[in-house]
């Protein structure tokens, strides 16, 4: 599936499907990729390193281009839908001002869908197959 995310706002979080399952695409402002690596010590797995994923989600922003997020929106829980907090996590997770929140039994994920310690998610968000067709498009899938 071709997305155009050129008109994606900075903090601005759009949906698509794939495979029957919510994809995520998120535009990170400058400030929010330079907060990330700063509490990497509350992460389970910072630097990303569980297997079954691609190659390019195996760092710190877990994705092709810092600035453009894409993930599935699914707890890697029991599979609920988080809710996106563009702007009052802080509230849920010391000096972390967004991320994603999962209702169901209280996971947490940065931005960049990692998962923090002490909640009952497992893993860091999956991020799906996808790539640039050009610097507008990107092709999921
Ligand atoms: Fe998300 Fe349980 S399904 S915390």
């Amino acid at each position: 599936m071709e997305v155009d995310v050129s008109k994606i706002e900075p903090g601005q979080l759009i949906r698509v499907e794939w495979r029957g399952k919510p994809v995520w695409i998120v535009r990170r402002p400058q400030e929010i990729l330079d907060a990330l690596p700063k509490h990497d010590d509350q992460l389970r797995d910072p630097a990303s390193e569980q297997p079954q994923q691609p190659g390019y989600a195996q760092n710190g922003y877990r994705s092709i281009k810092p600035e453009l997020f894409v993930a599935v929106g699914l707890c890697t829980h029991l599979g609920c839908s988080p809710t996106y907090l563009p702007d009052s996590f802080g509230e849920q997770v010391q000096g972390v001002s967004s991320g994603f929140f999962c209702p169901c039994h209280g996971s947490k994920f940065d931005m960049a869908g990692r998962v923090f310690q002490s909640v009952p998610a497992p893993l860091n968000l999956v991020i799906p197959p996808y790539y640039y067709v050009n610097d507008a498009t990107i092709l999921v899938g």
